[in-house]
């Protein structure tokens, strides 16, 4: 039987990812953290969709179930249709290998490998061998490939990281903090990047921060605050608020 989501075209616009009333509930029964709250969302394909928090609000918490990397406390995660979040280890990291691009908030790079083979890691060398040298180039990160995370700066290794995930060619790329270590100009650059593989590419960007500038290219906007989604926005424009406003 199929265990897999079959990759068929998807139109523009159609919910590829619904995450719904979902409860993340770290540490012991005496002593419980109350990471998502009840949060809903809706991802569609071919969008660049920011979500937006202070620290502490769940983001991290929510991307990590969005992407299969932890399963959530109660609630449901549809990707396609295929629910997720009763998936067990082993169907959720084939999940995330099959569909799922993540750019870590701690860049989770491996330090015995060099950036190159970090990004070779992932790439899809089927398509093109040297995918993995020119996402390095794309980064502008050519001339460090043969460097390890040790010996590179915050900046870089999260480029690095950037890299990595864009080598997978994936359907769904998600963002932990993509710029949190870059300085203006570089984050800058990055989220250009991301934004041409909305427009260009028709892929689908989810970007997680808790700086308000860089919901200015985005699509879509939601707002999280102590693990709930309490608002969207489009355009600007408050489209949805719930309880508080930002
Ligand atoms: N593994 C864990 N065990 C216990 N508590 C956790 C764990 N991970 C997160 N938390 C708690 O859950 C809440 C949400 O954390 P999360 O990392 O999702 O926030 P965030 O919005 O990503 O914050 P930041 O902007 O600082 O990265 C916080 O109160 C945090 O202390
Ligand atoms: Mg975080």
């Amino acid at each position: 039987m199929m265990n897999t989501v079959m990759k068929q075209p998807v139109s523009r616009g159609q919910v590829i990812l619904a995450a719904k009333d979902l409860v993340k509930i770290y540490g012991s029964s005496q002593n419980p953290t109350r990471a998502l709250d009840g949060a809903s969302l809706e991802i569609r394909n071919g969008e660049l969709l920011v979500i937006l928090g202070y620290s502490g609000s769940g983001k991290t918490t929510l991307l990590n179930m969005l992407g299969g990397m932890d399963k959530p406390t109660s609630g449901s995660i549809a990707f396609r249709g295929r629910e997720i979040s009763g998936m067990n280890e082993k169907e959720r990291t084939r999940y995330r290998k099959e569909h799922i691009g993540f750019v870590f908030q701690n860049f989770n790079l491996i330090p015995e490998l060099t950036a190159l083979e970090n990004v070779e890691l992932t790439a899809d060398k089927k398509e093109d061998p040297r995918i993995a040298a020119h996402m390095l180039e794309l980064v502008d990160l050519a001339d460090k490939k043969d460097a390890y995370p040790a010996q590179l700066s915050g900046g870089q290794q999260q480029r690095v990281s950037i890299a990595r995930a864009l080598a997978k060619r994936p359907e769904l790329l998600l963002c932990d903090e993509p710029t949190g270590a870059l300085d203006s100009e570089t984050g800058r650059q990055i989220l250009i990047r991301l934004e041409d593989l909305v427009r260009a590419h028709g892929k689908t960007v989810v970007i997680v921060t808790h700086t308000r500038e860089v919901s200015r290219m985005a699509d879509r906007t939601v707002i999280i605050r102590n693990g709930k989604i309490i608002q969207e926005e489009i355009n600007g424009q408050i489209v949805s608020a719930r309880e508080i406003t930002w």
